[in-house]
């Protein structure tokens, strides 16, 4: 059975000057896969999230997202046709609730300009859909909290509700466990796992080889901006390049 491809990165380029942050990177990503990207640091992995985002236009190369060419839109039109990466809205509004937070997401998913993003509006519907959201990434309890009390992990969990709320068709995700502690982390791996048997497609950049080797189907390797290996966890930890390249180095500063 074939499966169908969400993204396709096609030769995929961003430069600085003279600096190759991402040379010529190309895979694709099927519906309802989750895909890590690794490497080693400075490898090029946020910068590859920036130029597939939006964030930055590419040197060159295509980005292709059901099919369809979207390379060179700006962030917001490319959030609003499915591809959301949560840490263009993971920081959330501190001093008002969680769930209002996740209301104001909603409210992006429809707004037309700049003017309308800060529309909060408490339609049954919204703050019914909204409590789903929370719930679904288990912090419907906090939802009467101020979102700047919360705690790391359930921050980051209202990060995800708030790209949830944009429907988004790929989620990306840059380091989600980054700060977390091993329970935050495991229940944050919980979660991944959830939002997967519902069918979301993921891309996460994930430094901590545990969470990667867990909750991925499949890896990407990027080393000096280019794509060194791809596989399956097992086949990309076995890989010799990568090990020079990126588990090699984590040994020497052991
Ligand atoms: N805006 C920028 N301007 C110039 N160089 C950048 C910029 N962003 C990243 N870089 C450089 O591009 C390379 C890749 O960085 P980055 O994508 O952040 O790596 P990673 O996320 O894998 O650690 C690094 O050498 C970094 O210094
Ligand atoms: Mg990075």
């Amino acid at each position: 059975m074939s499966r169908e491809v969400i993204l396709e990165i096609q030769n995929l380029k961003k430069h600085f000057g003279g600096l190759k942050a991402v040379n010529d990177v190309s895979f694709k990503l099927f519906k309802g896969e989750t895909l890590a990207l690794i490497g080693p640091n400075g490898a090029g992995k946020t910068t590859l999230f920036n130029t597939i985002c939006g964030v930055y236009k590419p040197t060159g190369g295509k980005v292709f997202y059901e099919g369809k060419e979207i390379q060179g839109l700006k962030a917001h039109e490319i959030a609003r046709i499915g591809i959301v990466r949560t840490f263009q809205i993971a920081h959330p509004f501190r001093d008002i609730t969680v769930l209002d937070n996740v209301v104001l997401a909603l409210g992006l998913d429809d707004y037309k300009g700049l003017s309308r993003i800060f529309k909060l509006s408490h339609k049954k519907k919204n703050v019914d859909r909204a409590m789903e959201l929370l719930e679904k990434v288990g912090i419907r309890e906090q939802w009467n909290k101020k979102a700047g009390e919360l705690s790391l992990g359930y921050m980051k969990r209202l990060g995800i509700a708030r790209s949830l709320a944009l429907n988004p068709g790929i989620l990306m995700l840059d380091e989600p466990c980054a700060g977390l502690s091993f329970d935050a982390t495991r229940a944050f791996m919980k979660l991944i796992e959830d939002l997967q048997k519902g069918g979301t497609s993921i891309i996460i950049i994930e430094h901590d080889m545990h969470v990667t080797m867990g909750v991925s189907e499949r890896v990407v390797v990027l080393n000096y901006g280019e794509k060194i290996a791809e596989g399956n966890p097992y086949e990309v930890q076995r890989n010799p390049q990568v090990i020079e390249a990126y588990i090699g180095k984590e040994d020497e500063s052991a």
